[in-house]
């Protein structure tokens, strides 16, 4: 038997919808793997009532069918299905990861990316890698069509995830399908600062390069108190603050010694708004 864990992931990071992403130190899925004549699904931990164990309607089928290799397969979820936080990425890229190893299929963690970026198709309609390859490669990641780059890094974050259910199918939905080009050439920038910010750990260059005037603030939409938490993060010492993936998570970069008092506002703010919430105080890993 082999067992992996996938971390959480968060994507788009602002300014980067379908191409940036990290990985989180927690929360994170177990993924259990073991060769079988016939591939078998068993779920549990959060939410796990709501993710379908059937092979051809769960993520983890299309991993197999990738990588030819059937297998009775356990996931403990810790990461919550529709958070924003890469639950089905997560089950994916440990699968794959697993898998590979599993059957000595050889292929590289870069390999992985697209298999795992199938999973991805069945939840979302799109196979985006976003979430896919950070929790398989680790650190901060570009996916982009021509492959992945990755940087090893370390960003304190605040993960805040509202007892709201957002599916990623519905928050792609409300993205524009056009874009100014005022708008675009903000976007390349804030997208450019933040590479930088990650390249050098630096949680400023970071967090104003998560503006967006794009996508962000129609999925902000989405989430009931988006701007009070926002503001109230930001208050409290946040650099940048964004939605996470498509939501309804919200994303805080932090310094390091304010992290705490991050977490504390976003839930207090939330809770303003009747809106129950947990805050993963995280980091890239
Ligand atoms: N880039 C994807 C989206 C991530 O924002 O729709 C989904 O987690």
């Amino acid at each position: 038997m082999i067992t992996v864990r996938a971390p959480a992931t968060s994507a788009n990071l602002g300014s980067g919808f379908d191409v940036f992403g990290v990985a989180l130190d927690r929360p994170a899925d177990i993924i259990r793997v073991e060769r079988a004549e016939r591939t078998t699904i068993e779920i549990t931990g959060v939410g796990s009532q709501y993710i379908p164990t059937d092979p051809e309607k769960n993520t983890v089928g299309a991993v197999v069918d990738a990588l030819d290799a059937p297998a009775r397969i356990e996931i403990d979820k810790g990461v919550r299905p529709a958070s924003g936080l890469g639950s089905s990425a997560a089950s994916a890229a440990g699968a794959a990861v697993a898998l590979n190893e599993l059957y000595d299929r050889g292929l590289s963690r870069t390999d992985l990316v697209p298999i795992a970026a199938e999973g991805e198709a069945v939840v979302s309609g799109t196979a985006h890698a976003d979430n896919v390859a950070p929790s398989i490669l680790g650190g901060f990641t570009i996916a982009t069509a021509d492959g992945v780059e990755s940087v090893d890094t370390e960003i304190p974050l605040v993960a805040c995830l509202p007892e709201i259910a957002v599916s990623t199918r519905d928050a792609r939905r409300v993205v524009p399908e056009t874009a100014s080009m005022e708008d675009l050439v903000e976007t390349v920038g804030n997208a450019a600062t933040l590479s930088v910010g990650m390249c050098q750990a630096d949680p400023d260059l970071v967090g104003r390069g998560m503006a967006d005037p794009l996508v962000t603030p129609a999925r902000a939409e989405l989430i009931t108190g988006y701007d009070a938490v926002r503001e109230a993060a930001l208050d409290a010492g946040a650099t940048g603050v964004t939605v996470s993936g498509a939501g309804p998570s919200m994303l805080a970069v932090c310094r390091g010694p304010d992290r705490r008092d991050v977490a504390t506002a976003m839930l207090d703010a939330f809770a303003a708004h009747d809106v129950e919430a947990r805050a993963y105080q995280t980091q890239i890993s």
